[in-house]
């Protein structure tokens, strides 16, 4: 047990109606499984983290940006046939939490309620 570090980070996501939840995310946890195992709604996951469904779309401030890591080109190109895709959008699926993104908020698209 000489290495074991147990690490939480605090995110908020942000619901499309405003809803602020503020949650303890183990590091290591993807962002959308911080959200689906703090009951956050508008993240369905459908296709339980494969990339393959954008329903765990997410937009994160620029601000966060060199906190997380960069997208695959199979990430950009689920992002490019999402409606309300934008230049902040993300699959949070996607991007393991880490301790550099303490405080994070990121939000909800409209389209996932
Ligand atoms: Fe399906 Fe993220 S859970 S793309």
């Amino acid at each position: 047990l000489k290495n074991w570090r147990f690490i939480l980070v605090k995110i908020t996501y942000v619901e499309s109606n405003g809803t602020k939840h503020t949650v303890d995310v183990d590091e290591g946890l993807s962002i959308m499984e911080g959200a689906v195992t703090n009951s956050i709604p508008g993240i369905d996951a459908d296709c339980g983290g494969g990339c393959a469904c954008a329903t765990c779309m997410v937009f994160i401030d620029i601000e966060w940006k060199e906190k997380i890591n960069t997208m695959s080109e199979e990430e950009e190109s689920m992002i490019d046939f999402h409606e309300h895709k934008n230049d902040d959008s993300r699959l949070s699926c996607q991007i393991s939490v880490t301790e550099d993104m303490d405080g994070m908020i990121l939000k909800l698209p409209e389209s996932q309620q």
